[in-house]
């Protein structure tokens, strides 16, 4: 797809301001100590605790994923998630078959296997920090799940959400951290806001940078840089580790404008670490959001293995 027009050439780095050097305290909420999350309202159906950072996120206890749930409670799901970006369900107990199963009730699950005949099952995919062998290592850490990025940006059609679900930890860290590029965005100046303004980033897998299948499979896509959330119209940066340039400015300049962004987006103020529990199922926004998996534990002595699906989403706008 041919670039949209945008606003003209940005000045050279040096002349202009950075987009984000601080940390806005509206941002963080200028809330004194740490965030209390609260029970919502008393009518609801399920009780959902919120918010669990200042990057948003919500907490649904009490519900088993394992069965088919009312319509009304996955409303509600729904809703919590376009209201707060992420959502964990706590001490769930799931089959691959099952967890599946839930995350077709939020919307068209992606197969795993992709594209390739006879791979497609329907069951969530193991991602995990297992060699060929099954011994845990560290090499996975090298990977583009440990960098920032929102779920395969590099489709014309990227996911909506990520379902993903601890089935064996190691006894600390394994985090996943959450940032809220929607929170990012509204931050910005309303300058560097205009600037962005009808810039599209390409996308491609592993950034381009590891020739094989789905490099071959899959040629660079352009996106919005400022994509807007297909339930409340809000924008949010839409950036990570798969984005390669901007489209139709100066590489070098596009290059540095994504860094700079990436920083600005990735602020403490905005970001939340999930410390897994074994039972855990997160569902994330990936409109709205970056992540990333952290390497904070002996990769090379513990198992961490994890089940995951992505329910599949429009052409970002
Ligand atoms: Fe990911």
């Amino acid at each position: 797809m041919a670039a949209a027009p945008h606003p003209g050439p940005l000045p050279a780095s040096g002349e202009r301001e950075r987009v984000g050097d601080t940390c806005p305290r509206r941002a963080c909420g200028e809330r004194e100590g740490p965030i209390a999350p609260r029970w919502e309202g008393e009518g609801q159906r399920l009780a959902i605790r919120a918010p669990l950072s200042a990057a948003g996120g919500a907490e649904i206890a009490g519900l088993d994923l394992s069965r088919p749930l009312p319509a009304e409670t996955v409303a509600e799901i729904r809703a919590a998630l376009t209201e707060h970006q992420f959502v964990v369900f706590p001490g769930q107990s799931l089959s691959r078959e099952q967890q599946y199963a839930f995350a077709a009730q939020l919307g068209p699950v992606e197969a795993h296997g992709g594209g390739r005949p006879g791979k497609r099952r329907d069951v969530a995919h193991v991602t995990a920090n297992l060699d060929a062998d099954g011994n845990p290592s560290d090499r996975f850490a090298q990977g583009a799940n440990y960098r920032w990025h929102t779920d395969k940006p590099y489709y014309r059609t990227p996911p909506l959400l990520t379902v993903l679900y601890a089935v064996e930890l190691p006894p600390a860290g394994g985090d996943t951290e959450f940032a809220n590029t929607r929170l990012a965005y509204e931050a910005l100046p309303a300058a560097t806001k205009q600037r962005l303004a009808g810039l599209r980033v390409v996308f491609q897998w592993e950034g381009g940078r590891r020739p094989g299948y789905y490099a071959s499979e899959l040629p660079p896509v352009d996106h919005p840089l400022v994509r807007t959330h297909p339930v409340t119209g809000r924008p949010a940066l839409y950036l990570g580790n798969h984005a390669v340039r901007i489209a139709g400015i100066d590489e070098i300049e596009g290059t540095a404008l994504l860094g700079e962004l990436l920083d600005h987006a990735t602020q403490p103020c905005f970001t939340y670490a999930h410390r897994w529990r074994v039972g855990d199922l997160v569902v994330w926004d990936n409109t709205s959001l970056l992540h990333r998996a952290v390497a904070n534990y002996e990769m090379n002595r513990y198992r961490r293995i994890m089940h995951r699906n992505v329910v599949k989403g429009p052409v970002p706008v």
